[in-house]
């Protein structure tokens, strides 16, 4: 009988629980047991692992991941201590399925290039994990985002002559604000793959609302300077600026249709891959298809933003 060992690595996304419920449930019945292994890869090398089956399905609607995760410095720390040698060995698995973003996933990918039987699954909130169309947890997030914003926009237009700045997370990456800017019909947004035009911005917002506009909505990423911007910009309005910072409720809650069936496609298809023979293989997802590639072609690529809606919304 085959063991398979299942970890999440990097910062939780909603669809993470779906996804294990859905390794456990495809592996229920057939000549394979899984583990699932608490606090990712420290859990990995630690040996702290529980047995899962088909009775954790419960969970498949709750956000987060309920085995914890460990973040990337976390992953590096313990395998310089460990190596990569043995690595299965203290939690008794054959195989290893990885949930996390661009870190952990490049982290499996060394994994794999040493020998290690793995298959990654990109999850992360950030949607920014190279060659992977889409990661578990970016739909909710950003519909996350979105009901925020259209609660701001309730606001927004029964008080009138104020601009409203919304900072969403993202880390380096612009794709949860640059989704939700273009979604919400944003006057601006500023992210860290394009060069930042203030100016540009603040004369579009002012135009609109000396022609009448009740309001004006920018959208900006973490990690931009977001008091600067805010300052700057209700400088060139000439209006008041109101900041509004998403944070950590992007990444929690109950996931969305949408990243409850990816969870759900990605987690039968690694079960079937594992089982199949099949290793050092990332999922990726292509018009409701499920595909691979290599792991090792994921590193050192990095994913582009969408530049037309990237245009659509900054004119
Ligand atoms: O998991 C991705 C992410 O939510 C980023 O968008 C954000 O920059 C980061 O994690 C926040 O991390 P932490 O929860 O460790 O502060």
């Amino acid at each position: 009988m085959k063991t398979i060992g299942v970890l999440t690595s990097g910062g939780d996304a909603p669809g993470m629980n779906a996804c294990i419920a859905t390794i456990a449930e495809r592996a229920d019945g057939r000549d394979v047991r899984v583990r699932g292994i608490f606090r990712g890869f420290v859990g990995l090398l630690e040996g702290n692992y529980l047995p899962i089956a088909g009775e954790v399905s419960g969970l498949a609607r709750r956000g987060g991941s309920f085995l914890g995760t460990s973040r990337n410095g976390d992953v590096e720390k313990a395998l310089k201590q460990h190596g990569h040698q043995g690595l299965f060995e203290a939690c008794g698995i054959d195989a290893l399925i990885v949930l996390g973003g661009g870190g952990s996933l490049g982290a499996a990918a060394s994994l794999a290039e040493a020998g290690a039987r793995i298959i990654g699954i990109p999850c992360t909130i950030d949607n920014d994990v190279p060659c992977a169309n889409y990661c578990i947890g970016f739909d909710s997030a950003v519909n996350r985002a979105l009901r925020a914003v259209d609660e701001i926009l309730d606001t927004a237009e029964s008080l009138s002559d104020r601009v409203f700045l919304v900072e969403t997370m993202g880390g380096q990456t612009g794709h949860i604000a640059l989704a939700t800017a273009y979604s919400a019909g944003a006057d601006a947004v500023f992210i860290n793959e394009q060069p930042i035009d203030i100016d540009g911005a603040a004369l579009r917002i002012k135009t609109k609302m000396d022609a009448g506009a009740t309001h004006g909505l920018a959208i900006v990423c973490e990690d931009m300077g977001t008091a600067e911007i805010a300052e700057k910009l209700q400088d060139g309005v000439g209006r008041k600026v109101r900041l509004t910072v998403l944070g950590h409720i992007q990444r929690g809650g109950n996931p969305t249709f949408m990243d409850r069936q990816i969870a759900r496609q990605y987690g039968e298809t690694a079960v079937e891959m594992v089982l199949s023979g099949e290793s050092g293989k990332m999922l990726t997802y292509a018009c409701g298809d499920i595909r691979s590639m290599p792991l090792v072609d994921t590193i050192g690529k990095s994913k582009p933003i969408d530049l037309d809606k990237y245009k659509a919304v900054n004119g």
